[in-house]
């Protein structure tokens, strides 16, 4: 086997050493080695060197964003990127400025060597000859905290100095209502990524929809020269859509967790069958009584759920709709926390949405496309 690192330290440094903010995560275990194509960076400058030495062989570039802990969604990413792009790129960054202090930063799973596996796996798959993809993956950017903010990223908000990206009034409605900090979060590291890699696309699953919206809504008032695209959102057998916290859920409440799951396939069935008998404008609680039922009863005597939000909202910019005008579809989406059964449990938020179609896409009779979502969920 190879080692193909480059070969930045592995010890984070601050490059400010008069900067009064204390910085908790640095990276000093050992980085696991990877095999041809792939290769692990660490530095902002090491990967700016590999994204030059792609442009200057004109390959097209496509990167897919993560916080580790690998699963079927994220290679499902990867796969549908290797498509059409000849190089791809992906962060593994658990991103403390997305995190609030009582939040998960310090057990949020972390997996590098088998993310790394998993990646190698792929590229397996990639370079067969049956495979018709065009790309593999080539980079595997793991920035310290530190490279990634050098000023520092102390969790509490009102501490926090430097540059931040807020996308209004989006980030403050639904996933944004319990997790205000949320979005900032997520805007800035998406826009340092976006600067430090300038993929030509970069790929997001459905699954976060508003996260979705949110970043194409950056990408679009900043005029950042990168494409956004969405993939489905990939799901267990049973409709519980893929997550990396799903390991916090335990045995009892993995058998409850296709509660929210269930109350939107509810919510979907009513809508399509308002759609069947001709319905040109849908009242939001014909979708919302079925599945608020059913989250209601969700759960048993040992698994208590609570529901934080169920919503049906505009495909554009995620505005709450009092009815669905079905030339237009919607989005519905819910957060349901699932509280701890025994000592030592936290709560694990679970969220999912589905795109209700407009009448158009409906009877056409295809199969819901990636291509139907880039085209719904836009702003
Ligand atoms: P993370 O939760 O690791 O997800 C990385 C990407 O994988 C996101 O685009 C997410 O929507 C997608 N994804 C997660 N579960 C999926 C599933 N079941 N099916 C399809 N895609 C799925 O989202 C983040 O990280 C972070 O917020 C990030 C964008 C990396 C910024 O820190």
């Amino acid at each position: 086997m190879n080692w193909s690192i480059d070969n930045d330290t592995t010890t984070s440094t601050l490059r400010f050493p008069k900067c009064s903010y204390k910085i908790t995560t640095a990276m000093t275990t050992p980085l696991p080695p990877t095999k041809p194509p792939l290769t692990l960076y660490t530095s902002i400058a090491s990967i700016r060197q590999w994204r030059r030495g792609q442009a200057n062989q004109r390959k097209s570039v496509a990167m897919v964003p993560t916080m580790g802990a690998l699963h079927a969604g994220h290679i499902s990413l990867l796969r549908s990127a290797a498509r059409t792009h000849d190089s791809l790129v992906i962060s593994i960054f658990v991103n403390p400025a997305q995190f609030a202090p009582h939040e998960d930063l310090s057990r949020y799973p972390r997996t590098l060597t088998t993310d790394i596996k998993q990646l190698e796996v792929l590229n397996t798959e990639l370079s067969s000859p049956e495979s018709s993809s065009k790309g593999r993956i080539e980079a595997l950017f793991v920035p310290p905290v530190p490279e990634m903010y050098p000023s520092g990223i102390p969790l509490q908000q009102e501490l926090q100095k430097g540059a931040f990206v807020t996308v209004t009034p989006l980030s403050s409605r639904l996933e944004g209502i319990t997790r205000p900090h949320f979005f900032r979060g997520v805007a800035t590291v998406c826009m340092k990524l976006f600067n430090i890699v300038q993929p030509d696309e970069v790929y997001f699953g459905q699954k976060d929809v508003q996260q979705t919206v949110v970043l194409k809504w950056m990408v679009g008032d900043l005029h950042v020269p990168t494409k956004i695209r969405v993939e489905d959102t990939i799901r267990e057998e049973d409709g519980l859509a893929m997550s990396s916290r799903n390991v916090y859920l335990g045995e009892k409440r993995r058998g409850f967790a296709t509660c929210l799951y269930k109350a939107l396939k509810a919510a979907e069935e009513a809508y399509l069958q308002e759609v069947a008998k001709g319905a040109k404008v849908i009242p939001k609680r014909i979708l919302t009584e079925p599945a608020e039922k059913m989250l209601r009863e969700a759960g048993s005597d040992e698994v208590k759920t609570e529901t934080e939000y169920f919503s049906v909202a505009c495909p554009r910019g995620l505005e709450e709709l009092e009815q669905v005008d079905v030339s237009v579809g919607a989005v519905i989406s819910g957060a349901v926390k699932m509280l701890p059964t025994q000592e030592g449990e936290g709560p694990v938020r679970i969220i999912d949405n589905i795109i209700l179609k407009s009448k158009a896409e409906t009877s056409t009779q295809e199969a819901r496309t990636s291509q139907d979502l880039r085209t719904v969920v836009s702003v």
